[in-house]
């Protein structure tokens, strides 16, 4: 864990000692750095730069065209350094969730490539992106856990699994911080919203969640107790409740299990606006009470309220706040900029010679095309992808000739250069004939008929639907996940042709495919896959590039299923094939089971497994078993599979979910080839906290499935028991 050096800890204290109680609420205060006005930062309505020079503001959140907004910070950053009284750099923060001007796939599109390195890598290309302009910290990575796809944040998300997601939060993290923040070119992580965010009750943005204690811990804190045993800088805590208790003022679960369980050093950042909401919520009766009560849980600094810098001095001159709570925020404040280098060079990040040659360039927009090609999953294939280049293509549908494919949170000023699927494989030789048909959910006079009677000219028809970026990400929680009617019944009009027909998905969450599942003759998710999104379509239909991605999220068959997952907990009535009892856990009028279920994805291959054996049926506490399969390249193309290790722990003092990923590679085979692929089982994977907070595993018989998907179908079977001494 990254240790404070002394010489920093020293540093600060004598800072420290210098400083009004003003001084060090400025410091906890984050304001809009874009606006004339510092909003709520300055809590008077003072012009920004009077506020910093008075050292009433501490960090921004940034958001402009980058140059623009490189000369805007180089000027407020002046202004604190030069004007202020102590000259305290300011922190310079900007929501760099899926790139920066190269935009990558969204994080939920990037969990579902199932390739970490990669991750790491585009990561890494945001931050030099961003850095280069100013941008310190990114609000990044958003770890929340996902069940319910109602919730337009599950775009930003890596999914429903809390292995898979941690992996993902830590490549992101250690691909935005590099390995040594104050040496290198890495900005400042934060990882959100801790905690529960996800489970927003009805899959309504900012609502309830209600989350048991030991779920909380098994489910959703996964991802965060790994960012931060890799030294992830900052932490956001979540807008919801949690049992009673906005996690803004949520005291045990922030300074308690985070802070003092997880021993969390870094930065605690309000959401936006958060610390004011707590009236809202109805815990606080004023911004007094909500800045006592925010500042007593552990929260650092204030994002664009101005609770704290209004409020905290009556509040400690009451005696309500301890001044040394104030202290403590503002020591790992300033800890944190020592950190990123900015208190000897406070114009560190500002890089706006190495702009032009870094930022949007072709290996930038290289890691994306590869990353978005990796994150495609292809749902069904009757075998007529991929198409074969001579084929005459007509491409219909409002997204086949659309740029808008990078998705929610992006604020690159080169989104309309992204390349669209049309111009993607015109430019590739294929003779495609492009009709949107329809709006994205309305209907343009003459549309489909215009559209049939281009598609009746085709080979082969590929329908380009989906949901536009605005409607996922924050604030866009739908209680419909159906395609909108209009692009359902183009879909219809064009099967009436009876010619093959691929369904090609943009789009920033599972949505409801029963029917195109039944009609298409092949299905490829697509997500938003970021700012070379065209050409990676592209390469896949064309069969230049094999799909490989693998759901990170399951896709329900039916609204009412939601939520929908595989990691759930057996109950004590768990449904059985072809039991007819009634009494089981299940729906009288359809399937528990979702449409694709996550870890699903098909390639232009095919995959057999075989033959599942344990190294030894008996794992002690310091030994290991290893599990293998054989994996059989049986299709005629080579091809990539991704092969799952799912555990299960039949019987401890909790109940244990029916199955959990543990692990997880990538093979590559050619036709006909065989590999044997095998996992490592060792006692700390079968560890989970129980209902006294202990983590620990328990001894027992434990469940071992290998293989392609999350479906019972798609797994190999084992069992081993594990004794404890
Ligand atoms: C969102 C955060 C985001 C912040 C700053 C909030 O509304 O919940 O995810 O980082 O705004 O833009």
């Amino acid at each position: 864990m990254y240790q404070i050096p002394a010489e920093i800890v020293a540093a600060v204290d004598s800072l420290l000692a210098e400083m009004t109680l003003e001084e060090k609420l400025g410091q906890m205060s984050m304001s809009v750095g874009a606006e004339i006005t510092a909003i709520g930062g300055s809590g008077t309505g003072a012009p920004i730069e009077q506020s910093i020079r008075e050292g009433r503001v501490g960090a921004t959140i940034q958001v402009a065209p980058p140059l623009e907004m490189a000369r805007r910070i180089r000027e407020l950053q002046r202004i604190a350094v030069e004007e202020s009284r102590l000259g305290i750099p300011l922190l310079f923060c900007q929501d760099v969730i899926h790139g920066f001007e190269t935009v990558f796939p969204i994080p939920l599109a990037q969990a579902c490539s199932f390739d970490p390195r990669r991750v790491r890598e585009v990561s890494a290309v945001a931050a030099a992106e961003a850095g280069s302009c100013g941008i310190m910290l990114t609000f990044a990575p958003m770890a929340d856990l996902v069940r319910d796809p109602r919730w337009g944040r599950a775009a930003e998300s890596f999914g429903e699994d809390p292995y898979l997601a941690s992996i993902f939060a830590r490549a992101t993290t250690e691909g935005f911080q590099g390995e040594d923040l104050r040496r290198n070119g890495g900005i400042a992580a934060c990882i959100k919203h801790y905690i529960g965010y996800g489970a927003a009750e009805g899959g309504r943005d900012y609502n309830t969640a209600e989350i048991g204690e030991t779920t909380l811990r098994n489910y959703y804190l996964p991802p965060f107790a790994a960012c931060v045993a890799a030294d992830i800088a900052s932490v956001m805590p979540s807008f919801n409740v949690i049992d009673g208790i906005p996690m803004t003022a949520n005291k045990r679960l922030l300074s308690g299990l985070l802070r003092e369980e997880l021993g969390f050093e870094g930065v605690m950042i309000s959401d936006y606006t958060a610390v004011t909401e707590l009236i809202a919520h109805g815990v606080a009766a004023d911004e007094a009470e909500a800045a006592e009560k925010a500042v007593s849980a552990g929260v650092d600094i204030e994002m664009t309220s101005a609770c704290f810098l209004g409020n905290l001095r009556a509040s400690i001159e009451k005696g309500v706040v301890k001044e040394s709570v104030v202290d403590d925020a503002v020591r790992r404040i300033l800890s944190l900029k020592h950190r990123l280098g900015i208190m000897k060079d406070p114009y560190k990040f500002l890089r706006e010679d190495a702009f032009a040659a870094k930022v949007y360039s072709a290996p930038h927009l290289k890691s994306s095309r590869e990353l978005a090609i990796r994150s495609c999953v292809l749902l069904k294939n009757d075998g007529i992808l991929p198409i074969d280049e001579g084929q005459r293509v007509a491409l219909i549908g409002p997204f086949g000739d659309s740029a808008d494919l990078c998705g929610c949170w992006s604020f690159s000023t080169r989104r309309e250069e992204t390349c669209t699927i049309a111009r993607a494989l015109t430019q590739r030789g294929v003779t495609v004939d492009v009709c949107a048909g329809c709006d994205i959910d309305v209907p343009i006079p003459g549309g489909i008929e215009k559209a049939v009677n281009l598609a009746a000219q085709s080979d082969v028809i590929l329908l380009a639907l989906g949901e536009p970026s605005v409607d996922s990400g924050e604030a866009s929680s739908r209680m419909d996940l159906e395609l909108p009617a209009v692009q359902r019944d183009l879909a219809n009009a064009l099967i009436a042709l009876g010619k093959p027909i691929a369904l090609i998905l943009t789009n920033g969450r599972p949505l409801l495919l029963d029917w195109f599942d039944r009609h298409m003759n092949a299905i490829l998710e697509i997500w938003a896959p970021g700012s070379e999104g065209g050409a990676a379509v592209a390469e896949l239909l064309l069969g230049k590039e094999s799909p490989t991605g693998k759901l990170a999220m399951s896709f329900p068959r039916h609204m009412g299923q939601i939520p929908v997952y595989y990691n759930a907990l057996p109950t004590g009535r768990p449904w059985r094939e072809g039991d007819s009892n009634r009494f089981l856990s299940q729906y009288i009028d359809g399937p528990n089971a979702p449409l694709y279920p996550f870890g699903f994805g098909l390639t232009y291959t095919s995959f057999a497994c075989g033959g599942l054996t344990l190294s030894r049926d008996v794992l002690h506490a310091n030994t290991e078993i290893t599990a293998g399969i054989t994996l059989s390249n049986t299709g005629a193309r080579a091809g990539e599979e991704t092969v799952q290790l799912y555990i299960r722990d039949e019987s401890a003092s909790v109940s244990r979910p029916v199955k959990e990923l543990k692990g997880f590679q990538k093979i590559t085979l050619s036709p006909g080839e065989r590999a044997e692929v095998s996992f490592r089982i060792t006692e700390e994977m079968l560890r989970f906290y129980r209902t006294d907070g202990v983590y620990t595993s328990e001894p027992g018989i434990f469940e071992v499935m290998i293989g392609t998907s999350s479906a019972d179908a798609d797994l190999l079977r084992g069992r081993f028991l594990f004794k404890e001494d």
